[in-house]
């Protein structure tokens, strides 16, 4: 007897969860009752199987578009190479563009997607991405945050990420509001499992947003800079925030898991009026095809390979040499109290050393301390 454990999200998309129990009854049938002797060839199998069984029609009509974008391709055509009725790929059309899919369809001239469509699919972002993440797209959802958290008491390993079109509650630190308008921007939220200190979770923030600076350059020809601790900026603009939750374990003092929600503004479009001072977008007009899948997927890689060095601190050079607070004069505010100065150091463990104005020099942390920069001084 050969068990084999598939990691399944309940949220994963495409496809409804219900769907994920009939296809799993149909992988039952098809795969376990027609096994072959060899042990090898029926995991194989099974996997194979599992994968093209989720995979699914729309899914297939949409990698077939997506990898010719602009060329129609007639009903008749998808049914055959899918093997459904014309019915069927009418229907998964429909379903793609109540998605939010650019699909043009006309008679006698077939379906085609938009050159320029950008909506989030798994198969879009995996295009960029190498194995070793889950991923998860969700046309709307509360947070990412909170999806995440549901797939990490389901057990969801290390790298399983929600990406949303939108989000209906997205939020930030202190429980601010992060406004998360459909197809705006990337709303991604991501499960790690460091072996971290307690201690040490801030380090994840500090890592989150190198990679936020790197993958936005990787797409944009833009410098971005980081504001203390976890807000990055582009042209003195915040165009992304960066919320990490953790859970932690009691016995060990260690990190459970933390959920590093990251939320970037990829296009301006629908900014209410109150952000247009304060903050920016990666792109100030249409954006190039496909830009969130591939920032996603930068993100990713970049977030990997920092948090795999996040012992020795791999990201403390780059998060100083991209600080926008560094040298600027500040106002460091703790409850009633508030006090201004000059910032002179950022140290290894991201505590910012303040010259205060009468001349008094403190290391304080992100946990003790918000601060606000001053212009004009
Ligand atoms: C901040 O600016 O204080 C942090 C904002 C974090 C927003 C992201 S968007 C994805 C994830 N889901 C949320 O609800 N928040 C984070």
């Amino acid at each position: 007897m050969i068990y084999v454990q598939l990691y399944i999200s309940s949220s994963a998309p495409l496809y409804s969860s219900d769907e994920c129990t009939f296809r799993l009854g149909e992988l039952n049938r098809k795969t376990f009752l027609n096994c072959k002797p060899n042990m090898i060839n029926k995991v194989d199998n099974v996997l194979k199987t599992w994968y093209s069984l989720c995979m699914g029609l729309k899914e297939n009509i949409y990698q077939k578009l997506d990898a010719s974008r602009g060329t129609a391709f007639s009903g008749e055509e998808l049914a055959e190479e899918f093997g459904v009725s014309r019915a069927a790929v009418w229907k998964a059309v429909r379903t793609l563009r109540a998605e939010g899919f650019s699909i043009a369809a006309g008679t006698n001239r077939g379906y085609s997607l938009a050159p320029l469509d950008d909506n989030l699919t798994v198969s879009g972002v995996r295009k960029y991405l190498e194995d070793g993440f889950f991923l998860n797209v969700l046309p709307s959802c509360t947070s990412t945050n909170d999806e995440v958290k549901k797939l990490a008491a389901e057990g969801a390993p290390a790298w399983t990420a929600v990406l949303a079109e939108e989000q209906t509650a997205g939020r930030g630190r202190y429980a601010r509001p992060f406004y998360s308008p459909r197809g705006a921007g990337l709303y991604i939220s991501v499960l790690i499992r460091p072996n971290l200190p307690a201690a040490e979770t801030l380090f994840i923030t500090t890592s989150a947003a190198v990679a936020v600076c790197e993958a936005i350059e990787k797409i944009a020809d833009v410098h971005a800079e980081i504001k203390w601790v976890n807000d990055v900026f582009l042209g003195g603009k915040k165009v992304c925030g960066i919320l990490t939750e953790a859970a932690f374990n009691v016995e060990s003092g260690g990190l459970d898991y933390a959920i590093v929600g990251i939320g970037i503004n990829v296009t301006r479009h629908g900014f209410p009026a109150e952000l247009e001072g304060i903050a920016t977008s990666v792109f100030e007009d249409t954006p190039p095809a496909d830009v969130r899948a591939r920032l996603a997927a930068e993100l990713l890689k970049s977030l990997k390979r920092y948090i795999e060095g996040i012992s020795v601190r791999s990201f403390y050079e780059e998060y100083k040499r991209r600080s926008f607070v560094l040298g600027k004069r500040v106002l460091a505010v703790s409850g009633d109290f508030s006090r201004e100065g000059v910032v002179i150091d950022l140290d290894e463990n991201c505590f910012l050393k303040i010259r205060f104005d009468d001349g008094f020099e403190r290391l304080l942390s992100s946990g003790e301390v918000s601060i606000r920069i001053k212009t004009g001084d």
